[in-house]
Protein backbone atom coordinates (compact mmCIF):
# COMPACT_ATOMS: atom_id res chain seq x y z
CA UNK A 1 0.00 0.00 0.00
CA UNK A 2 1.51 3.33 -0.83
CA UNK A 3 2.48 6.07 2.09
CA UNK A 4 1.32 9.52 3.03
CA UNK A 5 2.99 12.29 1.61
CA UNK A 6 3.54 15.27 4.30
CA UNK A 7 5.21 17.50 5.46
CA UNK A 8 7.13 18.63 8.85
CA UNK A 9 9.04 21.79 9.58
CA UNK A 10 9.60 24.17 12.52
CA UNK A 11 7.67 27.52 11.92
CA UNK A 12 8.09 30.75 14.16
CA UNK A 13 4.74 32.03 15.88
CA UNK A 14 4.03 34.71 12.91
CA UNK A 15 4.30 32.12 10.23
CA UNK A 16 7.97 31.92 8.82
CA UNK A 17 10.49 28.65 8.54
CA UNK A 18 13.48 30.55 7.55
CA UNK A 19 14.92 33.91 8.29
CA UNK A 20 15.86 36.51 5.19
CA UNK A 21 18.01 35.43 2.60
CA UNK A 22 21.57 35.04 3.49
CA UNK A 23 22.99 34.03 0.38
CA UNK A 24 25.89 37.17 -0.43
CA UNK A 25 24.34 39.02 2.79
CA UNK A 26 27.15 40.59 5.17
CA UNK A 27 24.26 39.84 7.94
CA UNK A 28 24.76 36.06 7.36
CA UNK A 29 25.58 35.81 11.26
CA UNK A 30 21.90 37.41 12.09
CA UNK A 31 20.60 34.79 9.83
CA UNK A 32 21.73 31.92 11.43
CA UNK A 33 21.49 33.30 14.82
CA UNK A 34 17.53 33.16 14.13
CA UNK A 35 17.96 29.80 12.22
CA UNK A 36 19.76 28.73 15.27
CA UNK A 37 16.85 30.11 17.93
CA UNK A 38 13.70 28.66 15.23
CA UNK A 39 15.39 25.28 15.92
CA UNK A 40 16.72 25.41 18.92
CA UNK A 41 14.20 22.42 20.61
CA UNK A 42 15.89 19.67 18.21
CA UNK A 43 19.43 20.77 18.82
CA UNK A 44 19.51 18.88 22.30
CA UNK A 45 17.57 15.68 21.60
CA UNK A 46 18.49 12.43 21.75
CA UNK A 47 17.77 11.48 17.83
CA UNK A 48 18.82 14.42 16.61
CA UNK A 49 22.63 14.09 18.27
CA UNK A 50 22.54 10.42 17.29
CA UNK A 51 21.42 10.68 13.75
CA UNK A 52 24.39 13.52 12.87
CA UNK A 53 26.78 11.67 15.06
CA UNK A 54 27.45 14.24 16.97
CA UNK A 55 27.52 12.00 20.40
CA UNK A 56 25.65 9.53 23.01
CA UNK A 57 22.89 11.07 24.86
CA UNK A 58 20.30 13.69 24.41
CA UNK A 59 17.49 14.70 26.10
CA UNK A 60 14.44 11.98 25.76
CA UNK A 61 11.12 12.68 26.00
CA UNK A 62 7.97 13.42 23.59
CA UNK A 63 9.82 16.00 21.49
CA UNK A 64 12.63 13.47 20.95
CA UNK A 65 10.07 10.44 20.07
CA UNK A 66 8.49 12.79 17.57
CA UNK A 67 11.61 13.42 15.64
CA UNK A 68 12.19 9.79 15.47
CA UNK A 69 8.72 8.85 14.34
CA UNK A 70 8.85 11.39 11.67
CA UNK A 71 12.41 9.89 10.55
CA UNK A 72 11.15 6.18 10.71
CA UNK A 73 7.79 6.91 9.07
CA UNK A 74 9.78 8.81 5.78
CA UNK A 75 10.66 6.00 2.83
CA UNK A 76 12.03 9.51 0.46
CA UNK A 77 12.30 13.11 0.74
CA UNK A 78 12.28 15.37 -2.09
CA UNK A 79 13.33 18.98 -1.40
CA UNK A 80 14.05 22.33 -3.50
CA UNK A 81 17.03 23.59 -4.55
CA UNK A 82 17.87 26.37 -2.18
CA UNK A 83 17.24 24.39 0.70
CA UNK A 84 19.65 21.41 -0.98
CA UNK A 85 22.11 24.16 -1.40
CA UNK A 86 21.89 24.93 1.91
CA UNK A 87 22.46 21.95 3.18
CA UNK A 88 25.02 20.80 0.98
CA UNK A 89 27.24 22.96 3.11
CA UNK A 90 25.96 22.62 6.04
CA UNK A 91 25.25 18.66 6.18
CA UNK A 92 27.90 16.11 7.64
CA UNK A 93 29.27 13.62 4.86
CA UNK A 94 26.67 11.15 6.57
CA UNK A 95 23.46 13.37 4.96
CA UNK A 96 20.82 12.83 7.68
CA UNK A 97 18.02 11.34 5.28
CA UNK A 98 19.62 7.72 5.15
CA UNK A 99 17.49 7.43 2.43
CA UNK A 100 17.14 8.47 -1.10
CA UNK A 101 16.14 12.52 -1.48
CA UNK A 102 14.92 13.82 -4.73
CA UNK A 103 16.13 17.43 -5.41
CA UNK A 104 13.48 19.36 -7.67
CA UNK A 105 15.34 21.54 -9.56
CA UNK A 106 16.68 23.58 -12.97
CA UNK A 107 20.47 22.53 -12.63
CA UNK A 108 21.41 19.15 -14.01
CA UNK A 109 23.82 17.04 -12.14
CA UNK A 110 24.24 13.73 -11.65
CA UNK A 111 22.95 11.55 -8.36
CA UNK A 112 25.26 12.31 -5.46
CA UNK A 113 25.40 9.24 -3.20
CA UNK A 114 27.14 10.36 0.45
CA UNK A 115 28.04 7.01 3.04
CA UNK A 116 24.71 6.22 5.53
CA UNK A 117 22.18 5.65 2.66
CA UNK A 118 21.51 9.10 1.38
CA UNK A 119 21.79 9.44 -2.36
CA UNK A 120 20.44 12.98 -3.61
CA UNK A 121 18.51 12.73 -7.42
CA UNK A 122 17.88 15.81 -9.18
CA UNK A 123 15.02 16.43 -10.59
CA UNK A 124 14.37 18.66 -13.85
CA UNK A 125 11.03 17.21 -14.99
CA UNK A 126 8.95 18.97 -12.36
CA UNK A 127 7.36 18.23 -8.83
CA UNK A 128 5.10 15.30 -10.32
CA UNK A 129 7.92 13.42 -11.76
CA UNK A 130 9.98 14.02 -8.52
CA UNK A 131 7.24 12.32 -5.93
CA UNK A 132 6.73 9.87 -8.44
CA UNK A 133 10.28 9.15 -8.16
CA UNK A 134 10.42 9.54 -4.51
CA UNK A 135 6.97 7.19 -4.12
CA UNK A 136 8.49 4.66 -5.74
CA UNK A 137 11.41 4.76 -3.46
CA UNK A 138 9.84 4.61 -0.46
CA UNK A 139 7.78 1.67 -1.04
CA UNK A 140 5.30 1.49 1.56
CA UNK A 141 6.86 4.24 3.52
CA UNK A 142 5.52 8.08 3.43
CA UNK A 143 7.28 10.30 1.06
CA UNK A 144 8.38 13.65 3.02
CA UNK A 145 8.28 17.20 1.36
CA UNK A 146 11.12 18.07 3.69
CA UNK A 147 11.55 21.85 2.43
CA UNK A 148 11.85 24.50 1.82
CA UNK A 149 8.88 26.99 1.73
CA UNK A 150 8.68 27.38 -1.85
CA UNK A 151 8.81 23.73 -2.54
CA UNK A 152 6.29 23.02 -0.09
CA UNK A 153 3.87 25.32 -1.82
CA UNK A 154 3.63 24.10 -4.94
CA UNK A 155 2.45 20.28 -3.26
CA UNK A 156 -0.02 21.73 -1.53
CA UNK A 157 -1.11 24.16 -4.14
CA UNK A 158 -1.18 20.77 -6.32
CA UNK A 159 -3.27 19.14 -3.92
CA UNK A 160 -0.67 16.64 -3.12
CA UNK A 161 -0.38 16.54 0.53
CA UNK A 162 -1.97 14.33 2.16
CA UNK A 163 -0.82 15.94 6.15
CA UNK A 164 1.40 18.45 7.69
CA UNK A 165 2.95 18.48 11.13
CA UNK A 166 4.13 22.17 12.39
CA UNK A 167 6.20 22.45 15.09
CA UNK A 168 5.33 25.83 16.49
CA UNK A 169 8.02 27.69 18.14
CA UNK A 170 7.53 30.54 20.70
CA UNK A 171 9.21 32.82 18.92
CA UNK A 172 8.37 36.22 16.52
CA UNK A 173 10.47 36.88 12.96
CA UNK A 174 8.90 39.41 11.66
CA UNK A 175 10.34 38.84 8.07
CA UNK A 176 11.60 35.86 6.02
CA UNK A 177 10.02 32.94 4.05
CA UNK A 178 6.70 33.07 5.07
CA UNK A 179 5.36 28.61 4.77
CA UNK A 180 2.20 29.26 3.36
CA UNK A 181 2.65 32.63 1.31
CA UNK A 182 0.95 32.26 -2.18
CA UNK A 183 -1.50 29.31 -0.84
CA UNK A 184 -4.28 28.80 -2.85
CA UNK A 185 -6.55 28.81 0.26
CA UNK A 186 -9.72 28.01 -1.65
CA UNK A 187 -9.10 24.84 -2.61
CA UNK A 188 -7.22 23.53 0.44
CA UNK A 189 -9.32 22.57 3.65
CA UNK A 190 -7.92 21.12 7.30
CA UNK A 191 -8.89 19.18 9.38
CA UNK A 192 -6.67 19.09 13.33
CA UNK A 193 -5.20 15.36 13.53
CA UNK A 194 -3.55 16.27 16.94
CA UNK A 195 -2.15 19.11 18.68
CA UNK A 196 0.76 18.16 21.59
CA UNK A 197 2.35 20.70 23.43
CA UNK A 198 5.84 20.22 25.13
CA UNK A 199 7.83 22.64 27.17
CA UNK A 200 9.29 23.84 24.10
CA UNK A 201 6.97 23.92 20.59
CA UNK A 202 3.59 22.87 20.21
CA UNK A 203 3.48 20.12 17.77
CA UNK A 204 0.15 21.07 15.07
CA UNK A 205 -0.84 17.96 13.16
CA UNK A 206 -3.22 18.33 9.93
CA UNK A 207 -5.09 16.52 7.20
CA UNK A 208 -5.43 18.07 3.89
CA UNK A 209 -9.06 17.53 2.36
CA UNK A 210 -10.16 19.45 -0.96
CA UNK A 211 -12.14 21.83 -0.35
N1 LIG B 1 11.86 25.56 9.26
C1 LIG B 1 12.01 24.39 8.69
O1 LIG B 1 11.64 23.35 9.27
C2 LIG B 1 12.62 24.29 7.32
C3 LIG B 1 12.65 23.06 6.65
C4 LIG B 1 13.23 23.02 5.40
C5 LIG B 1 13.79 24.15 4.83
N2 LIG B 1 13.76 25.33 5.49
C6 LIG B 1 14.33 26.56 4.93
O2 LIG B 1 13.70 26.89 3.71
C7 LIG B 1 14.60 27.72 2.97
C8 LIG B 1 14.57 27.33 1.50
O3 LIG B 1 13.24 27.50 1.02
P1 LIG B 1 12.92 28.33 -0.28
O4 LIG B 1 11.44 28.55 -0.31
O5 LIG B 1 13.81 29.53 -0.34
O6 LIG B 1 13.42 27.39 -1.47
P2 LIG B 1 13.25 25.83 -1.83
O7 LIG B 1 11.82 25.45 -1.87
O8 LIG B 1 14.17 25.01 -0.97
O9 LIG B 1 13.90 25.81 -3.29
C9 LIG B 1 13.33 26.56 -4.33
C10 LIG B 1 14.14 26.26 -5.57
O10 LIG B 1 13.99 24.90 -5.98
C11 LIG B 1 13.94 24.81 -7.38
N3 LIG B 1 12.58 24.40 -7.77
C12 LIG B 1 11.45 24.44 -7.00
N4 LIG B 1 10.40 23.99 -7.70
C13 LIG B 1 10.86 23.66 -8.93
C14 LIG B 1 10.27 23.14 -10.10
N5 LIG B 1 8.95 22.86 -10.13
N6 LIG B 1 11.05 22.93 -11.18
C15 LIG B 1 12.37 23.20 -11.14
N7 LIG B 1 13.00 23.70 -10.08
C16 LIG B 1 12.25 23.94 -8.98
C17 LIG B 1 14.26 26.20 -7.92
O11 LIG B 1 15.70 26.29 -7.94
P3 LIG B 1 16.60 26.31 -9.29
O12 LIG B 1 15.84 27.08 -10.32
O13 LIG B 1 17.87 26.98 -8.84
O14 LIG B 1 16.82 24.90 -9.66
C18 LIG B 1 13.72 27.08 -6.80
O15 LIG B 1 14.31 28.36 -6.79
C19 LIG B 1 15.96 27.56 3.58
O16 LIG B 1 16.29 28.76 4.27
C20 LIG B 1 15.79 26.41 4.54
O17 LIG B 1 16.63 26.56 5.65
C21 LIG B 1 13.16 25.43 6.73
Amino acid sequence: MAGKVFFSVTMSLDGFIAPEEHMGDPDAQRWMAQWMELQQWIFPLRFFQENLKLGEGGEEGRDNDIVRETFERTGASVMGKRMFDLGEQAWPEEAPFHTPAFVVTHEKRDPWERPGGTTFHFVNDGIETALDQAREAAGDRDVRIAGGGATILEYVNAGLIDEFTIALSPLLFGSGIRLFEGVDAGRVALEPVRAEPTQRVTHLTYAVRER
